[in-house]
């Protein structure tokens, strides 16, 4: 193999440049050398959405599209679904390995106690419609909490950025669930350090009059691999949100909010809740075809289908199909299932389907399970928004980062004089 550069011909001035090629990549600010005079400001890059744009080096998580491979810290996540939890899971991709027994239990401890909000926090909720969306009250409620910590604007003291890695991750679950409780006019119920992550959060979703809240431990372990599997997604479209705010060097609760609101969209976290409504709106699997019609009409989207990276599969959603079945034992076969199975049957045939290389990604079958756990559909991106939390806070400290400010491509208008409304006609300008 050749030298590792890139042999540029600018064709219209004749120069030719030599740009280094780095782990798969050439720096976009080489090509600003390009100029055709001295005035010339040089040439950009232009790639709106990022499609082949890589915003950062990174060595959290690792992605192949085409072999549907994702591995958190190098370690494969079809074995830390198997073999680890949430909270262990989140000491790797914060840390970048996996902890002793000693630090997880310090890790443990940590986030356990961390858990309740300020009291404050809960007059906030109060102010929201009792059918808010709970998104939107999550969205709201951790930016909030940046009034509440104000020395997480020391954003470069080791010491309080840790500290505020494990106030997100512990206060998270506790956010959704008063604002689930909320929307249902129920008291909310306060964390309880007896239980685990994910029971504890079962705990605070569904405690009633009883004494003490016992988790079906199924249901726990079924919480906490989905929790492992929407961990982190390297560059996804909120993770970028929250890289982008965070380079103003605002706080991480500030920046935890917008990652918040860019999961929220029906493209991303907000998939879970649309393919529930899709598999509602098709209601029986002989109206199928019609659907399926009407998608390749250009009409709608097949939600849970269709992924930037995976070109062939997503691996968590072979990972989520096999859940789902540990799941029904306990709460019964969701009827949607059906619905869900011959849908992807009948497109993982379908030539549009194919040839767009459009597969179920992590959102086609999680809601399924989420449904059959009782959660209402509008839960669904916050149960995303909470383990995702570990991933978009595994690369607050980034040495490389300065303030995102891209260029852009100008197509507008050349200088003009302005006209006075005297002299602008009826249709302006
Ligand atoms: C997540 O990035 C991440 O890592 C995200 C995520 C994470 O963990 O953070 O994995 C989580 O967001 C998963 C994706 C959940 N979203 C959905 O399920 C919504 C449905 N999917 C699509 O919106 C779409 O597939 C995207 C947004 C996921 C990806 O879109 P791309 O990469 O921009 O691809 P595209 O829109 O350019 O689509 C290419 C073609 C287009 O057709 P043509 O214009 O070429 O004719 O495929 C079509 C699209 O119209 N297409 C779909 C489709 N997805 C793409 N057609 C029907 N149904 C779909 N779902």
């Amino acid at each position: 193999m050749g030298k590792d550069t890139l042999s540029v011909t600018d064709n219209r001035t004749g120069q030719q440049f030599e740009i280094p090629i780095e782990d798969g990549s050439v720096r976009a600010m080489e090509f600003r050398q390009m100029k055709v005079d001295d005035d010339d400001f040089g040439l950009l890059t232009y790639d709106p959405a990022f499609t082949n744009t890589a915003s950062c080096r990174s060595a959290v998580t690792y992605l192949d599209g085409e072999k549907g491979i994702l591995r958190y810290r190098g370690y494969p996540i079809e074995q830390l679904a198997e073999k680890s939890n949430y909270l262990e899971v989140a000491y790797l991709l914060t840390h970048g390995e996996l902890p002793t027994r000693a630090e997880y239990v310090k890790w443990e401890h940590d986030i356990t106690i961390h858990t309740f909000i300020h009291e404050n926090a809960k007059k906030f909720m109060e102010g929201f419609q009792y059918d808010a969306h709970p998104m939107g009250m999550l969205v709201s409620t951790v930016g909030a909490l940046s009034t509440f910590y104000p020395e997480a604007k020391e954003i470069y003291d080791e010491e309080v950025r840790q500290l505020e890695i494990k106030r997100l991750i512990a206060k998270m679950p506790t956010l959704a669930a008063f604002a689930y409780r909320h929307s249902l006019g129920q008291p909310y119920v306060y964390p309880d350090n007896d239980l685990s992550f994910s029971g504890n959060l079962l705990n605070m979703l569904y405690k009633m009059s009883e004494a003490k809240y016992n988790p079906d431990p199924v249901l726990e372990r079924a919480l906490d691999v989905l929790f492992i599997l929407h961990a982190d997604h390297e560059q996804n479209c909120s993770a970028n949100a929250m890289r982008a705010v965070g380079s103003s060097q605002v706080d991480p609760y500030s920046a935890i909010a917008a990652a918040c609101a860019a999961l929220y969209g029906p493209l991303h976290g907000g998939a879970n809740e649309a393919v529930l409504r899709m598999l509602n709106e098709i209601g029986d699997v002989k109206e199928i075809p019609g659907f399926i019609k009407r998608v390749k009409d250009g009409e709608g989207l097949l939600f849970g289908f269709g992924h930037r990276v995976y070109k062939n599969f997503d691996p968590r959603a072979l990972i989520i199909k096999k859940l789902a079945y540990q799941v029904f034992e306990v709460t019964g076969r969701n009827p949607l299932l059906d619905i869900a199975l011959e849908l992807e049957r009948i497109a993982l045939e379908d030539e549009y389907f194919i040839e767009r290389k459009l597969y179920p990604n992590v959102d086609f079958y999680s809601g399924i399970i989420y449904q059959s756990m009782g959660f209402p559909v509008t839960m669904f991106p916050v149960l995303f928004a909470i383990p995702r939390t570990a991933g978009w806070v595994a690369m607050l400290d980034d040495a490389a980062q300065k303030i995102a400010r891209p260029r852009q491509v100008y197509i507008g208008a050349e200088q003009r004089d302005f006209l006075s409304l005297a002299k602008r006609n009826s249709t302006g300008g």
